[in-house]
């Protein structure tokens, strides 16, 4: 049985790039090929609609595609969840559904999620995989074209800021894994665990930025070293 009584677990895009999701930065990521400016901010959404409702809605069918499935790395974490006395909170700055689809409880999508859309004019938040187009009309106000992809973009608040940071001051674990540590304010979470002299753990594929403030790192595929951390946490 784990000793640590709070653990907060961060994941990023690099725990479902072996379930054959593209990660965001680097040769070959997602933004190697978009330009942020002009699919993931409101700016671009209020300017060219259509552009950035085609971009989430590749990125919404990419998630039905056959073969992309949980990994080993989800699962790990989904039963460590499932074992585990203590707290256990899973937040994400992924937008895809492998965590639930592993079996973890209630992973925190700072950063949105895939399957669900909203409305911007009676700010009704709906689970959907419909496409989105400027005639989508909202089931719940009827209104046609203000339904939007349930997306944090750039220049937008995340999601569940209040309730992640009170867990950050009150865990004793931070695990981190599968992000470059390029975006705040998930960027800014080892800082506080490192502040709070609690022990951090980074599990990536290379050193992210943060790299300097973990006490424990790990460098390997996510579906390796994840599985393997958590499974020696389990007796420690
Ligand atoms: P990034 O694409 O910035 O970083 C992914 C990290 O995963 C990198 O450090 C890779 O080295 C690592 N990685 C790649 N393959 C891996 C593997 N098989 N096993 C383990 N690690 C691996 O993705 P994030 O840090 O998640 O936000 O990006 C943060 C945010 O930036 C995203 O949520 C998204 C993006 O712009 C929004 O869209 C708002």
């Amino acid at each position: 049985m784990s000793r640590y009584s709070s653990i907060v677990v961060l994941t990023g895009a690099g725990i479902s790039a072996e379930s054959g999701i593209q990660t965001f930065r680097g040769a070959g990521g997602l933004w190697a090929g978009h330009d942020i400016e002009e699919v993931a901010t409101f700016e671009a959404y209020a300017r060219n609609p259509k552009k950035v409702l085609e971009f989430y809605n590749d990125r919404r069918s990419e998630l039905s595609r056959t073969g992309i499935e949980p990994n080993a790395a989800h699962l790990a974490l989904a039963e460590f969840e499932h074992e585990h006395a203590g707290e256990f909170l899973l937040v994400t700055q992924n937008v895809d559904n492998l965590h639930e689809r592993a079996g973890s409880r209630q992973p925190l999508h700072m950063h949105g999620e895939l399957d669900k859309v909203r409305c911007q004019r009676c700010y009704e938040i709906y689970p959907s995989r419909e496409e989105l187009a400027l005639t989508t009309q909202c089931p719940w106000c009827m209104t046609a074209g203000r339904v939007r992809p349930h997306i944090v973009w750039f220049g937008e608040m995340p999601f569940h800021m209040e309730e992640i940071h009170e867990r950050l001051a009150r865990c004793d674990l931070f695990v981190s894994i599968g992000t470059s540590g390029n975006v705040y304010p998930a960027a800014g979470f080892v800082e506080i665990a490192h502040q709070r002299g609690i022990p951090t753990v980074e599990l990536n594929l290379e050193p992210s930025l943060g790299e300097s403030l973990f006490r424990d790192r790990r460098y390997g595929p996510a579906t390796e070293i994840v599985p393997e951390f958590f499974a020696r946490l389990r007796n420690d």
